[in-house]
């Protein structure tokens, strides 16, 4: 359709018509399966029902086209449902959680891992998808930290960016693709405390420079939609928040697309004080720019009143509404209104899915110990140990679409690479401690003492047999991601019992980690003579850890996020504002700022992780000392592979501004590379250093650089290299 009949379209409809584009109802009340995060069936009014331009949670061709085909019979002008759902780390084919895909540190592998959902949820109907998550993380104790990409801001811009690509392609009327939703903006990641739909307190300087970068870096890339967070930022819900949306998002960020709430975020506003009753929740969300109300019932409550009585403009009414039809239009809805629902097949898992995600899993894998090269596994005796052994739910709370029978498992995995006869497997234990209160609610675990001290009996036979044991321990699938926030960032005690058990057989221990958060590692470490984190892998768990475990491919993958000694020091970042009182290198000291009973930095840095080969860092050098603002330099490098395997490797570029009218971290990523290398093969690594990548929130809130001494490392991780030097004319 073009502007001008689109712009017709509008000013024939009513203003009922018009409000009912901008609610968004649950799919469970066109049909009772639908995934939903709350509210009942059954409570939308049926006029809301026959008029509400989008609905989320569902999803199958023959499903939608029933629905489909009612709705736009029913539909005065006979335009379109928008059907949504959260595909965040996979639809049929499941990937390695956000979180996973951030350890990669391969925004490729993430953009076609992006694709390759887009394409089978587009066959199953949908036409948006509820991602990327570009929310900036830097507190363990948040369960959401799954979904997000992790703690730095450069790699969350890459990786959302990636993302939005992946998903949208070069146009959104090709029915291979999906339009992206950046969320939660803003600063969702930020909750106090760590806990969940909490408020955050960021000054304009923190916000600007950290928090706000991601989701500006990818709604460059245009995505169709963004959607507004649960919190408040500085007193001020975001889904009522002007400043945010009207000023940074519309006016700074140039975003054209539609503006959606999460779930509820308008009328809960009521709850955070902001918002006097439903009606004065939807003014405030109007106000704020926001399109759609995703099921608060706000906008349907109220919003046509709000029109009638003048205290909403037609014009900001009509503006809204024009926002849905052009990304309706966008999709070709309106000419192919059955897109990827007009046939009944529906997307299948293939050998070309399963090949991306297993690779996806391999290059997400990240080796954090390996005492006297424990791995690759050899081909002796090995038990496979622990609740995550044979266990079918390696996807997060996020992947409600994939289904559990096509994950492969680690011990399925080895049933396919090793001679039955040498290998066991045993559960060694319940996943969980007796009572545990989960994103699923409390999970009681019935005859926990019986049942464990069976398990643990089983399990140390098995590891007795073998000579290696692979422990494969970590948190449950829900206990992360939403309403999962934790004051403990340890093992279940009942896995740690289970590890120091099998310890006293004096077995080799690797110990696999599946979790979707950083977990205290300390004991675990001590007791392991390998240790890898797998976090949430999705459909090819299996095969993509066992890949590494062999050695058929050595393991690339770098922490997305500190993993601290102990929660206490959460929220922990690597890109820490220095001090005037800095923590001397030799240790704590009296008045210095230091913890009395731990280290500031974390056990295991950003940018950390380990490979079976050597990779040797030669002569790292800058092609200048002095750059004028025009001027570039570059930083270069020579990576050798020294070791016997093939492997990649992430090169990383830190940058710290030495002095400047506001204080600047102690390093900040500014470039990243991975490469691949052949044994005793070498390349010559180079990255641009531009006027751009130093300019910062100065204090005279502006975005510039300031002449002065930067300090450049070229390194393996954010705690690795020497500094080198030069000036900003
Ligand atoms: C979550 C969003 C999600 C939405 C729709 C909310 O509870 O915060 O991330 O996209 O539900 O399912």
């Amino acid at each position: 359709m073009d502007k001008k009949a689109l712009e017709a379209l509008l000013n024939d409809m009513s203003t009922e018509e018009k409000v009912m584009q901008l609610v968004q109802i649950p799919g469970s009340e066109y049909e009772a399966s639908a995934e939903i995060t709350g509210i009942e069936r059954g409570q939308v009014k049926d006029n809301v029902k026959k008029l509400a331009g989008s609905t989320l949670g569902i999803w199958g061709s023959k499903r939608l086209k029933k629905i489909q085909e009612k709705y736009i019979k029913e539909h005065p002008h006979h335009i379109p449902l928008m059907f949504m759902l959260d595909v965040i780390h996979g639809h049929k084919t499941v990937l390695p959680c956000p979180l996973g895909q951030g350890a990669t540190f391969d925004p490729d592998t993430v953009r076609k891992g992006a694709e390759m959902q887009a394409q089978e949820a587009a066959a199953d109907g949908v036409h948006a998808t509820f991602s990327p998550m570009a929310d900036l993380c830097r507190d363990a104790r948040w369960g959401r930290i799954m979904e997000s990409t992790g703690e730095d801001k450069i790699l969350n811009s890459r990786m959302a960016t990636a993302m939005v690509e992946g998903y949208q392609g070069d146009d959104l009327k090709d029915r291979n693709y999906i339009a992206a939703c950046v969320k939660h903006y803003a600063a969702y990641g930020a909750a106090e405390g760590g806990r969940d739909y909490n408020n955050t307190e960021l000054s304009e300087h923190t916000l600007r420079e950290h928090y706000l970068r991601a989701y500006g870096e990818a709604i460059k890339k245009n995505p169709a939609m963004v959607m507004t967070s649960f919190n408040s930022i500085n007193g001020i819900p975001a889904t009522g928040n002007k400043f945010l949306m009207k000023k940074i998002l519309r006016e700074e960020f140039g975003f054209k697309g539609v503006l959606i709430s999460d779930w509820g975020a308008v009328g809960e506003m009521i709850n955070h004080g902001f918002a006097e009753d439903q009606r004065d929740a939807a003014l405030k969300a109007m106000m704020a720019g926001v399109d759609i109300d995703m099921c608060s019932g706000c906008y349907s409550s109220s919003l046509e009143d709000l029109v009638n009585t003048g205290a909403v403009s037609v014009q900001m009414l009509d503006e809204a509404v024009l926002r849905v039809l052009n990304m309706k239009n966008d999709l070709g809805l309106f000419e192919d209104p059955y897109r990827g629902i007009d046939m009944d097949a529906g997307p299948v898992i293939t050998g070309e899915s399963r090949a991306l995600a297993k690779e996806a899993v391999a290059a997400s894998l990240v080796l954090l110990e390996n005492k006297e090269n424990t791995l690759p596994l050899r081909k002796e005796k090995n038990a496979f140990i622990g609740p995550y052994a044979n266990n079918k739910k390696l996807q997060s709370s996020w992947a409600f679409s994939g289904e559990d029978e096509n994950t492969v498992t680690v011990w399925e995995a080895a049933l396919e690479a090793f001679d039955p006869e040498s290998i066991k497997v045993s559960t060694g234990c319940t996943m969980l401690d007796q009572d545990t209160m989960t994103a699923r609610g409390k999970r009681h675990v019935d005859n926990w003492e019986v049942e464990n001290t069976k398990f643990m009996a089983e399990a140390v036979k098995a590891a007795e047999w073998a000579d290696t044991v692979i422990m494969c321990l970590g948190e449950d699938f829900a206990q992360s991601g939403e309403a999962t926030s934790k004051v403990s960032l340890k093992l279940p005690a009942v896995q740690l019992k289970l590890l120091n058990e099998i310890k006293k057989t004096g077995k080799r221990i690797v110990t696999l980690i599946f979790t979707g958060r950083p977990l205290e590692l300390n004991e675990v470490r001590e007791l392991s003579d390998a240790l890898m984190i797998c976090w949430l892998p999705g459909t090819e768990g299996g095969h993509g850890v066992m890949d590494v475990l062999l050695g058929k491919v050595s393991p690339s993958g770098r922490l997305p996020v500190s993993f601290p000694y102990t929660v206490g020091q959460e929220p922990l970042h690597y890109d820490m504002y220095p001090t005037g009182r800095p923590r001397p290198e030799t240790g704590p000291s009296a008045f210095t700022s230091s913890y009395l009973d731990c280290e500031n930095g974390a056990l295991y840095p950003f940018g950390y992780g380990l490979s079976y080969t050597l990779f040797e860092f030669i002569n790292p050098t800058l092609s200048a000392q002095k750059m004028s603002g025009s001027e570039t330099i570059t930083a270069y490098v020579t990576v050798r592979n020294t070791g016997a395997m093939k492997g990649s490797v992430t090169v990383q570029l830190y940058i710290r501004d030495v002095t400047s009218s506001r204080v600047r971290p102690v390093r900040e990523l500014a470039d990243f590379k991975k490469i691949s290398l052949d044994p005793g093969a070498e390349e010559e690594v180079g990255f641009i250093i531009n006027e751009e990548m130093l300019r910062f929130w100065t204090a005279e809130e502006k975005w510039e650089s300031e002449a002065g001494k930067f300090l450049v490392w070229i390194c393996n991780s954010s705690r690795d290299g020497q500094p080198l030097e030069f000036k900003l004319a």
